[in-house]
């Protein structure tokens, strides 16, 4: 049976994981420091999968020993922002690189095989941590964030446009933070480019608009978790299902648009091995060059 661990049972996790229970995606693992809330989640989650019929294992715990022969494994431990706190994913920095340090230890010890998904912010910066603990293949060491923002794009576009979401195909890429790029050279609506359907100065307008999404969202009720838990959910059974779509997701550069040793969001294809990036050629890719550049820092 296939397995997937959730390291971190706050909102985001038990929302990506009532996703997959839903979707009867595998057995899941619940895991914690704090055991009480992970085993209480666990059997909200158990209770909530009879309500379905669903016949999945699902255990809360604290032991990382229980993480083991994963198929996926999420990482959403550490610290999320919260209303009042003027703090940026990157602030985060700090405080939750130790705590995935940690994560990515245990993990390295009890199932070195699986693929990760790394959601604690500042997401491309604590994936490359993991990677650097793992030392692993590239391809199973994936950040989220970049499909989330893209998600934000849709809805962004089809409010402005008047338009259902579904016809609107486009990409963010760059960092899952204030400076995230979305692909106005390569996004439609209903087949249309973006570019003849909207004026530059408001596609500058709404650029902001999506990049700032996120905080608008934390500075309202906190870190959000439905779009992401489901965003998570999504990857999860693009992965076990083998589906190789073409989706954004941070991945360790090797040279790729001439950066190396970043992880940053780009477009990749997506499947049972993990990701492969898809070198695409697109106008904003001075953009994302400068960008990474300034990861660095
Ligand atoms: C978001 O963008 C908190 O990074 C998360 O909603």
């Amino acid at each position: 049976m296939t397995k997937i661990s959730f390291i971190g049972a706050g909102n985001v996790g038990t929302t990506a994981a009532l996703r997959v229970i839903e979707k009867q995606l595998g057995d899941v693992v619940l895991l914690d420091i704090d055991s009480e809330m992970a085993l209480g989640k666990s059997l909200d989650l158990s209770d909530y999968q009879s309500s379905v019929n669903g016949k999945c294992k699902i255990i809360g715990t604290s032991d990382y020993s229980l993480i083991k022969d994963s198929d996926i494994i999420v990482v959403t431990a550490g610290r999320a922002r919260k209303k009042e706190e003027k703090i940026t994913r990157e602030g985060l920095a700090q405080i939750n690189t130790d705590i995935i340090k940690t994560v990515a230890e245990n993990i390295k010890k009890y199932s070195p095989d699986s693929i990760v998904l790394t959601v604690t912010n500042p997401v491309d910066k604590m994936n490359k941590i993991i990677f650097d603990i793992l030392q692993t293949d590239r391809k199973k060491i994936i950040g989220v964030g970049s499909l989330l923002d893209s998600f934000r794009l849709k809805t962004v576009i089809s409010e402005e446009l008047k338009t259902p979401s579904s016809a609107v195909l486009g990409m963010v890429i760059g960092p899952h933070n204030d400076d995230m790029i979305p692909l106005f050279s390569k996004t439609t609506v209903n087949g249309k480019k973006i570019t003849e359907l909207i004026t530059a100065d408001r596609l500058t307008e709404l650029k902001k608009e999506i990049q700032l999404r996120g905080k608008k969202i934390t500075s309202l009720m906190g870190s959000g978790y439905y779009a992401i838990g489901n965003t998570i959910s999504l990857m999860i059974e693009t992965i076990l299902q083998d589906k190789k779509e073409i989706i954004p997701a941070s991945i360790i550069l090797e040279g790729e648009y001439g950066i190396t040793d970043i992880s940053v969001g780009v477009p990749i294809k997506l499947g049972r091995n993990g990701a492969e990036v898809v070198e695409m050629d697109f106008s904003e890719k001075e953009e994302l060059v400068e960008i990474a550049g300034n990861m660095l820092n």
